[in-house]
């Protein structure tokens, strides 16, 4: 393992380093990886390498990679976002941009190792997230680390020639202690 900093069963969570950079870029401008995401823009090298030195500068957010123990593979990327230290919560967000690691459970395992630093650590009430309602892979498994269902903002996102909800999901201190 290089420089960890979060460490599971079968992944750890370490810093981006600049030569995640390129790999990260074609995760990113990969419409097969980003088709239930909200960014929808080609992104560049310049803007990839401001987003990269904008996550360590500020206390409001962070990204890790995620990586596969066995191997060191560097499968896809994680983290807490829009973190508010009044009311104690976060945003949460990932993405396994290696799409042949999809389905092995590891979304759920590195939303735990998330979960756990943001209620141990960083003392969060709450840690929440946006998923679009025809993207029930990523339902799955955020119900699978613990979150659950909120609310809806109907009609809210447009891709792929209609419109779909913005399903809130979330999960609170309490039942991360209880499960
Ligand atoms: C969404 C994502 C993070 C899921 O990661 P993952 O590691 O593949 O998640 P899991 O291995 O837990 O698999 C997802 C679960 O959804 C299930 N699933 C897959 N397709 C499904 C579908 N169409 N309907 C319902 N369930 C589905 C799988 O069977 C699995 O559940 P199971 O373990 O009970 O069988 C990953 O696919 C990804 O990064 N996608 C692109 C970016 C993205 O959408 N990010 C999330 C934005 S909110």
């Amino acid at each position: 393992m290089r420089n960890p900093f979060l460490i599971g069963e079968r992944i750890y969570l370490r810093p981006l380093e600049e030569e995640d950079l390129d790999r990260c870029m074609r995760w990113i401008n990969n419409p097969e990886i980003t088709a239930t995401l909200g960014r929808r823009l080609p992104m560049s090298r310049t803007l990839e390498q401001e987003w990269l030195t904008g996550q360590y500068r500020s206390e409001k957010g962070f990204s890790l990679a995620i990586v596969l123990k066995n191997g060191d593979h560097h499968i896809g990327n994680c983290g807490l976002h829009e973190i508010d230290y009044q009311n104690r919560n976060a945003e949460f967000g990932i993405l396994i941009g290696e799409k042949e690691h999809w389905g092995h459970g590891y979304a759920p395992e590195a939303a735990k190792l998330i979960l756990r630093y943001g209620f141990d650590e960083l003392n969060l009430h709450r840690i929440a997230l946006e998923v679009y309602s025809h993207n029930q892979r990523a339902q799955r498994a955020y119900e699978k680390a613990g979150f659950t269902h909120e609310g809806a903002k109907r009609e809210s996102y447009f891709r792929g020639g209609r419109y779909h909800d913005t399903l809130i999901m979330g999960i609170l201190i309490s039942e991360w202690r209880a499960q």
